[in-house]
């Protein structure tokens, strides 16, 4: 099935005739755009509408009760007619072997797949495709009809956390996020690349090498260097913290805060950073060491989560060759504006209502968060060239990336702007407290793995059976944080439960890798491999027949069919609570399934037995998609 001339065949064994042919239509990636490809001509006909409108009409129906593909027939505009009766008459006059005799509901149209034909198609069809079931490679193309000309390109930019500073909960979001919405992308056939773009530069590293000349330890460096540097930052901050408030003091009086800064730890942080902008050696040599080290350890925590960064940028990185080009093409656009020494942007003179007043570059000359971001996007336009760029960054952040995609805009690149995309999200509420003293990424994953580990030992028949439970507490533990952070819309904010995240009830992590591998045990138990289930699918018989009578095999096909649909809607929404709702869906299907659909001991024998065995290995690859899409490692035992 995964060409059209081997999909073709099947659908004449079900007497459907020739596949018609349409541009919006993708027969080979999304098994309903089969049936959609049936219905566009014959609901043209009927109505003597145009193909297209047809096309854009018909829906898939939020509740399978509703139908499997739905035409809302108002949207056909068809004149002279009340749209129920239009309904009444269409419902007439339609005959399809594919489809069940449509029944009309109201002004809607619903239209259900046979049981016929549904196993028939949808079985070999994820079987054949395997882990490609539910991605589209020709959706990257520049051009679909000539692939020579490549892929498009997007930047994802996420996780980017700040050096000797705590992994917070917004880190970690946009680490899920952003893999997520990497692995979406490649999924959809685009060439993504991944960058960290890390809090590596600016006063901070300062105070931080100050901090370091005194409580620095080469022995603990060497031992946990991101605990270390930590460490030494918070100590040496609260110390410095009565002069910023002396400072802070000061400022709001109208005083001048020179005078105080021009001692103590202010005078030996504001040096040092100096050193460091002045391209000092041996100060740029301790910050690059802080910066490396810290680096090769993100590395193999990432890799716990199974991701891996094309490029570590940062801060630091962005070049002053740059940032100055930027500030001339601002003052030669008259939209610089100087003030008090400081540089800025007024947002509102051009016609940006709310994003106020920006300081572009600071009242000592040093270069801003903003100017650095708006740099680093001409820099990466320039070695990259992409299509389009993604930040996956906290929603504390909207104002200020409207900021910066505003000022790409007063540059007078219109086009580049219009590539930039902030991904955002809410917040996590209660996570470092409920998780105790975590500050790194380390932390919250060992944490996690340590709380799955202990409800496994729970169990001690199951726990003697797992090979390697360190192994699959982390996967199990890391699925436990991630569902959670994935569950609700991105917006939304969410309070931290430790409690729920690591239950095996409700929509869990744990509960959907535990769906995985009962899924996975079936073949065992029942004695079978995947190579009895390609010869029994390879024929036209389904020994299904007898099970799609019941809406419990029924349901499952049609949910297993909508697949690659929720895909191509989450790559538009970018929302990954549209693939685990969907997993979920699928869940709970399988779970009232297992009673009625027994594999070993079916009734029917060894057919019945081969033709459920197929079903749940399909849907188990499907469980496992959705879930690799999603970042998650599915296990096979627990
Ligand atoms: N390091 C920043 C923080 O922790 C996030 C960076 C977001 N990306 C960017 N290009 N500004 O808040």
């Amino acid at each position: 099935t995964t060409s059209l001339e081997g999909l073709s065949a099947k659908l004449a064994c079900l007497g459907a005739g020739a596949l018609p042919d349409h541009a919006s239509i993708q027969p080979l990636h999304r098994p309903n755009d089969i049936y959609r490809a049936y219905l566009i001509p014959i609901i043209a006909q009927l109505t003597g509408s145009d193909h297209q409108l047809v096309s854009e009409s018909i829906q898939i129906p939020t509740a399978l009760a509703h139908g499997d593909l739905t035409l809302p027939v108002p949207r056909l505009r068809l004149k002279g007619k009340k749209p129920a009766e239009s309904c009444v008459e269409i419902a007439a006059g339609f005959d399809h072997p594919l489809f069940q005799k449509p029944i009309p509901s109201g002004i809607h149209l619903p239209f259900f797949f046979t049981p016929r034909s549904l196993p028939r198609l949808i079985l070999p069809y994820v079987l054949d495709r395997g882990d490609s079931y539910g991605k589209n490679p020709t959706a990257g193309l520049r051009d679909p009809s000539s692939p020579e000309l490549g892929r498009k390109k997007v930047i994802v930019e996420f996780s980017s956390p700040n050096i000797a500073k705590e992994f917070h909960a917004g880190h970690l979001r946009s680490t899920i996020m952003g893999a997520f919405i990497s692995n979406l992308y490649e999924s959809m056939g685009w060439d993504v690349v991944k960058i960290n773009y890390l809090g590596d530069w600016g006063k901070q590293f300062g105070l931080l090498a100050v901090g370091w000349g005194r409580y620095g330890s080469e022995e603990e460096l060497a031992r946990e260097p991101l605990k270390h540097l930590l460490n030494v930052y918070a100590r040496i901050n609260t110390e410095f913290k009565p002069e910023q408030d002396a400072s802070k003091a000061a400022r709001e009086q109208g005083l001048d805060t020179a005078e105080i800064e021009s001692k103590g730890l202010f005078a030996e942080r504001n040096e040092f950073f100096r050193r460091m902008e002045d391209g000092d050696p041996e100060a740029l040599a301790l910050w690059k060491r802080f910066r490396d080290i810290s680096i090769g350890r993100y590395v193999s925590t990432y890799a716990r989560l199974n991701i891996g960064f094309d490029e570590y940028s940062g801060e630091s990185q962005v070049q002053t060759t740059s940032v100055l080009a930027v500030e001339k093409a601002l003052k030669e656009k008259g939209v610089y504006e100087e003030k008090d020494g400081s540089w800025m942007i007024d947002f509102e003179k051009h016609g940006s209502k709310g994003l106020g007043l920006a300081v572009v570059r600071g009242r000592t000359g040093t270069t801003t968060y903003l100017l650095r971001d708006v740099a680093a996007i001409l820099e990466r336009e320039e070695k990259y060239q992409f299509d389009k760029m993604i930040y996956v960054v906290s929603s504390e952040q909207d104002i200020y990336f409207r900021r910066v995609f505003k000022t790409v805009e007063l540059l007078g690149r219109h086009d580049l702007a219009a590539r930039l995309q902030h991904v955002n999200f809410g917040k996590v509420m209660g996570m470092s407290s409920r998780l105790g003293n975590v500050k790194l990424l380390s932390d919250i994953l060992d944490q996690s793995k340590e709380s799955m580990h202990e409800v496994m030992r729970r169990n001690e028949v199951k726990y003697a059976q797992v090979q390697e439970p360190e192994n699959v507490a982390e996967a199990v533990g890391i699925a436990a944080i991630m569902v959670q952070d994935m569950s609700g819309k991105r917006i939304n904010n969410y309070a931290f439960d430790m409690e729920r995240m690591i239950s095996f009830e409700g929509d869990t992590g744990p509960y959907l890798q535990y769906c995985h591998v009962r899924l996975n045990s079936i073949l065992r138990k029942a004695g079978l491999t995947r190579a009895d289930l390609e010869s029994h699918i390879s024929g036209n018989s389904s020994s299904l027949d007898e099970d799609t009578t019941d809406k419990h095999c029924m349901d499952l096909l049609r949910i297993m069919c909508q697949y690659p649909d929720v895909t191509t809607t989450a790559f538009r929404n970018l929302e990954p609570s549209t693939i685990l709702t969907y997993l979920f869906r699928l869940a709970h299907q399988l779970s009232s399934c297992y009673d009625v659909l027994q594999v070993v001991g079916a009734s029917g024998g060894r057919d019945m037995m081969l033709g459920r065995a197929t079903l749940y290995e399909a849907a188990r690859v499907i469980l496992e998609n959705g879930m690799r899409l999603l970042g998650l490692s599915p296990v096979d035992r627990m």
